[in-house]
């Protein structure tokens, strides 16, 4: 109360002293914007926009990007305690009311929405009507508000804007302007002092990979699946215009139906049921964009089948043209389903051949059809395809975050990844909806993801959604009552359900790691893997908005996976961004419940992270540890070139310096199919025959094949070293188990920088060493690593160029 009083009193006295200036909030036309503002010192004066284009507050309410909209935001004083309230209307069809909350205008509390404006608290309006207008600014007429407010509100927020917008020209800095920023600039020269005193500990799985299926990464990329929509279970919610059939198509004298009675399994209920009157229609399906094949490979077509009077299917792998390359017949026996399996070998080698199933006169049920190639990662059945797996393992991550992303937490909450549905026969899968638009088979599923960080030597780390589906959820679910809970974060996991969601995620650990008489370690050693997967991390929410609905939830699972599984190391999340309301509220609730390790995610401008080199030096030590989860440099057109490589293996030095806060980097997201791709850039872009590592993936393989464990500050002179120059170099060293010592250094300047190493402080032998060497026009999309001999103690690095040397210990 008297908190509220001192509130109240200020905020009179601001207003019956301060208020000399007049503000207006609005937002453009049909909610194409947030919050801005214009002011002016009075009435004679025309109306000047606080920033360009700046919007001070964002909605957050609905799906993505355009989908987010401010229309008649109503911005006005608490009447109790003198916050600034913005209520608008966030959903062009009506029926939704927001508001957010601001001590200044300029830091804003986290969203909530009302089923309708009558749901507001009524005692926060002011007593007088607020000011209406219309009025001109930046050349457009938009309709908002009057404020009276003091200069100093305006000044501290033409401050924060002015700030802001000069970030963001720093931020937008291009390697295109260099020949202008750094005309004249003459080759550097520089002494490095490696600083073996100082040396400290650092993390050792600084380098990981994060996969997701988007872009078609599982189904038509990792796993090795040649048939699409193998089950019949494609339909219009997966995307727009699919169904059971797509993928397939019939010909001939008959017609395939899809049917649904007794099928193979609950979770699985359609299959394709085949009655043929003279033996001509056939039923083919060509996979993925078609079906690569290998001469003299072996494929394994496998389906399940039955037919109440028996039947015999011809089965061919063939072209466009009906050319055979290799076939084979089944007998279907009997009217009950039963599993048939045939291995096939081509003849020839094909990019784009379809699979053919003809059955002879009569009628046939058909599931579960699936030709995998025997050459799979490891070998393994159901497994991975080779050249992309070996790619991910070329890496060398120390872990794999999976399944998501967004898949994990979903395009709400009926669409969370439940990792139960994802386990167990193929047939009882469930498949799911995939949030980027298509349909999850689940053959890759929880325990083929465990399976792949133990063939590759990677903790697996899973991400389960904290009971709150993805921030941006478009779908309404079983549980939405009204249009708020039907739309984004609001729509928890209902608290009555909560303690089951727990169970599935204490089960999951179970899974993972529990004896063999556990009744989830039983399932895994069912699977084929009867020893424990030793998980040892668990990450739970992804880039969630802090809200109540996600702390309630986030708080309970927390508690439970701590109390049952004190050796599991919880990873957090604080919101999708490197500032902000999450990312600050995020990291409020890591600090008072002590979570171990937190999520960050930031995809920005290369020019931020050549801006942000101190980013995690600034970071409290002795805390909450960061994964810093997904981030990756984007350039207007999303190319991934030598520039963005440079700026992340730039950052990739600080975050060595900063290894012992921060505990696990992956860049995102991993991988794409091209001409399927939902988001770029990605690491590694694939098609059915070859896979296209980009630059930034070898930044990233260089780094994981050179980690270290202790790392070696240095000191570095030299004569031009002011700030602009040197924010473009990144020198780190480190040292690993075996007290290999590993340079690595980065020159994302225009000039040659020539370095000289002090090796009477190091103790580096002068002498040849072997150097990796990737280097290229900063627009360059080839460039690739390449061996090169220096003679220490002098390196010279190349223009635009990032260098690594391995002093092996003796
Ligand atoms: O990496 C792509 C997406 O970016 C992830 O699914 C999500 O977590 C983030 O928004």
């Amino acid at each position: 109360m008297k908190k509220i009083l001192i509130a109240l009193f200020l905020f009179s006295a601001a207003t019956a002293f301060g208020a000399n200036r007049e503000l207006f909030s609005y937002s453009l036309p049909k909610g194409n914007s947030g919050l801005r503002l214009a002011w002016r010192n009075d009435t004679s004066e025309s109306w000047k926009s606080i920033g360009r284009n700046f919007n001070l507050l964002k909605s957050d309410f609905g799906p993505w990007g355009s989908h987010k909209k401010m229309l008649s935001p109503k911005l006005f004083r608490n009447r109790l305690d003198g916050q600034w309230i913005c209520i608008w209307t966030p959903d062009p069809e009506g029926g939704v009311t927001a508001m957010a909350t601001s001590p200044d205008l300029i830091k804003w509390l986290p969203q909530r929405y009302f089923v309708s404006s009558s749901d507001l608290p009524r005692d926060i309006f002011p007593d007088a009507p607020l000011r209406h207008d219309s009025i001109t600014v930046d050349s457009i007429k938009v309709g908002g508000y009057i404020h009276s407010v003091d200069s100093l509100t305006i000044e501290n927020l033409l401050a924060y804007v002015e700030k802001k917008e000069q970030l963001a020209e720093k931020y937008s800095e291009r390697c295109s302007e260099d020949s202008k920023r750094f005309a004249g600039l003459k080759p550097l020269d520089l002494r490095v002092t490696p600083l073996l005193s100082e040396a400290y500990p650092i993390s050792d799985k600084l380098i990981g990979v994060f996969f997701e299926d988007l872009s078609y990464a599982a189904d038509g990329g990792l796993y090795a699946e040649l048939i699409r929509n193998r089950d019949f279970e494609f339909n219009g919610s997966d995307h727009q215009g699919w169904d059971s059939m797509t993928g397939w198509e019939s010909k001939g004298n008959g017609k395939p139906e899809i049917m649904t009675l007794n099928p193979l399994h609950a979770n699985n209920p359609h299959y394709i049921s085949i009655t043929s009157e003279d033996g001509s229609l056939s039923l083919s399906n060509n996979g993925f964009d078609g079906i690569p094949l290998t001469r003299d490979d072996k494929y394994n077509l496998s389906f399940y089948a039955r037919s109440p009077k028996g039947n015999t299917l011809m089965l061919t792998l063939e072209d466009a043209n009906g050319n055979k390359y290799a076939k084979a017949t089944v007998k279907v026996k009997s009217d009950k389903w039963r599993f048939y399996s045939v291995d096939l070998k081509p003849s020839v080698s094909c990019n784009s051949a379809v699979l053919r199933i003809t059955p002879g006169k009569g009628s046939v049920d058909l599931d579960m059809v699936s030709l995998f190639p025997a050459k799979t990662f490891k070998n393994r059945r159901n497994g991975l395809r080779k050249d992309l797996a070996e790619t991910i393992q070329a890496l060398n991550p120390r872990f794999v975050r999976f399944p998501g992303g967004c898949v994990a937490h979903g395009d709400g909450v009926d669409n969370i990844y439940d990792w139960k549905g994802s386990i167990g026969q193929l047939y009882e899968r469930k498949p799911l909806r995939n949030i980027w638009n298509y349909h999850q088979t689940r053959g890759l599923g929880y325990y083929e993801y465990f399976q792949f960080c133990e063939d590759i030597g990677a903790e697996p780390l899973p991400v389960v959604a904290a009971g709150v589906p993805c921030q941006n959820s478009a779908s309404p679910s079983h549980h939405s009552v009204d249009k708020v809970t039907s739309l984004g974060q609001q729509n928890g996991v209902p608290m009555e359900e909560m303690d089951s969601y727990i169970q599935d995620i204490l089960d999951l650990i179970e899974y993972a790691n529990g004896d063999i008489k556990t009744k989830w370690g039983r399932r895994r050693a069912m699977a084929g893997h009867p020893k424990p997967f030793n998980l040892k991390y668990i990450g739970i929410g992804n880039e969630d908005m802090i809200t109540e609905v996600f702390e309630s939830r986030f708080r309970m699972i927390y508690d439970a996976v701590r109390e049952k599984y004190p050796d599991i190391t919880v990873i957090g999340t604080v919101g999708p961004f490197y500032e902000g309301t999450d990312y600050e509220r995020g990291w409020e609730l890591a600090d008072q419940l002590q979570i171990p390790i937190v999520d960050e995610h930031y995809y920005v401008d290369p020019g931020w992270l050549v801006n942000n080199r101190d980013f995690y030096d600034k970071y409290r030590r002795g805390g909450t540890k960061v994964y810093l989860g997904e981030w990756a440099a984007h350039l207007p057109g999303r190319p991934n070139n030598v520039e963005t490589a440079l700026a992340e293996a730039l950052y990739l030095t600080d975050i060595e310096r900063n290894g012992d806060v921060v505990e696990m980097t992956s860049y995102a997201p991993l991988l794409a199919k091209r001409d399927h791709t939902n988001w770029n850039p990605d690491l590694i872009y694939f098609d059915n025959l070859s896979v296209s590592p980009t630059v930034d993936y070898y930044v990233q393989k260089i780094f994981g094949n050179n980690s270290g464990n202790t790392y070696i500050p240095v000191s570095i002179e030299g004569e031009n070293t002011g700030a602009d120059i040197m924010k473009r170099i990144g020198i780190s060293i480190v040292k690993d188990d075996k007290d290999n010592l590993i340079l690595k250094m980065v020159n994302m300047l225009p000039v040659e920088t020539s370095i000289r190493l002090d090796t009477e402080s190091s103790g580096i032998v002068p002498g040849e060493y072997t150097a990796i060497v990737l280097n290229g026009a900063p627009d360059s999309k080839v460039a690739v690593p390449v061996e090169t001999v220096v003679s220490l103690p002098d390196i010279t690095l190349q223009p635009y160029s990032f260098t690594t040397v391995r002093i092996e210990h003796k």
